[in-house]
């Protein structure tokens, strides 16, 4: 058996790992919790961390971590992946050590395995907290206000949507909580509307990693933030809107240097139990109910897409041309 509790962390490979390190602390107000020779962590409040920035390349998606819930030991999931046929990297228990490794490719015990576009995923252990109280009555261990409440999902790009969806359902437990046309699908292992999105696109540059998901606490927050951010130098993809699927109120800050984007969002919908799968309409409303879809830039992570998002050229009229099959240049 499998059973996940929450998103526990995404890892990002980045440059420059000291000077990428102080960029998402700044920015997004995340907190320095955990520094090696190859990672750092940082964390939005008090949990043990959110994002991992890894030294290396290719930029971007290294992969995404989630815990186990309390009633499934990593053995368990173990067995349950080997089953499904899901590949165990070395590192993970019962598979072959990495070489030169000898804790595994962490020092933490964790399971690590590839979804079939060859994304990274990480399986963590049950942690039982140490305050089960919610994060707002308990001490604070980072100081700094305004950071966001939690890492909440991601999303990705994808050219094959039937086997992704059978890996982070089948294999990885997850549960649909909606369908936009046949070419979106809303995934969730709790209350929260979704932890993760997969949307079929069946061109370059999918498969791709789009965006990580950090929870603000309302739109005053997320005000604040995107001002923060502004004076920072970054613009939004997309927004703010207000999604009809899962209700986020979301912006979307454009990351060039990691090759994805990041959403700010709150107010998702909570979900009852024994929620049932929606369909909805593939139109504008289902995306954003306050108005306008995305520029196409939005789906696009080349260098063309991005100086044309920067200047809102297709705001002004001037379309983006279509990706090259080598998925760098138009
Ligand atoms: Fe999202």
């Amino acid at each position: 058996m499998i059973a996940l509790r929450r998103i526990d962390h995404v890892g990002l490979r980045v440059a420059d790992l000291d000077g990428a390190a102080a960029r998402w602390a700044a920015q997004f107000g995340l907190t320095e919790v955990e520094r090696r020779a190859d990672r750092i962590r940082l964390a939005c409040d008090d949990e043990p961390y959110a994002l991992e920035l890894i030294a290396g390349t290719p930029l971007g998606l290294d992969h995404v971590a989630y815990e186990l819930a309390a009633g499934c030991s990593l053995e368990q999931a173990r067995a349950h992946l080997l089953d499904a046929g899901a590949p165990l990297a070395p590192g993970s228990p019962g598979a072959p050590p990495a070489p030169g490794a000898p804790g595994g490719r962490d020092q933490e015990p964790a399971l690590h395995t590839t979804d079939p576009d060859g994304f990274g995923v990480e399986l963590l252990p049950f942690r039982p907290p140490a305050d089960s109280r919610p994060a707002h009555a308990r001490p604070a261990a980072n100081p700094a206000p305004g950071h966001p409440r939690k890492l909440g999902h991601v999303n990705f790009l994808t050219a094959d949507l039937p086997a992704q969806l059978a890996f982070y359902t089948a294999t990885l437990g997850m549960a649909v909580t909606d369908w936009l046309g046949d070419g979106g699908v809303w995934l969730h292992i709790n209350a929260d509307h979704h932890v993760m999105a997969l949307i079929a696109q069946p061109a370059p540059p999918a498969p791709h990693f789009h965006h990580l998901a950090f929870d603000v606490v309302d739109i005053g927050a997320l005000r604040v933030a995107l001002d923060h951010l502004g004076r920072h130098g970054r613009w939004l993809a997309w927004g703010p809107t207000r999604h009809g699927v899962g209700g986020n109120i979301a912006a979307y800050v454009r990351i060039p240097e990691e090759n994805c984007l990041v959403e700010l969002y709150c107010d998702m919908e909570v979900l009852e139990r024994g929620h049932v799968p929606r369909h909805w309409p593939d139109d504008r409303h289902a995306s954003n109910t306050w108005g306008q879809l995305p520029p196409r830039s939005y789906f696009r992570f080349d260098a063309a897409a991005i100086a044309s998002e920067a200047a809102s050229l297709e705001a002004l009229g001037i379309p983006l041309a279509p990706l090259s099959p080598d998925k760098e240049t138009p």
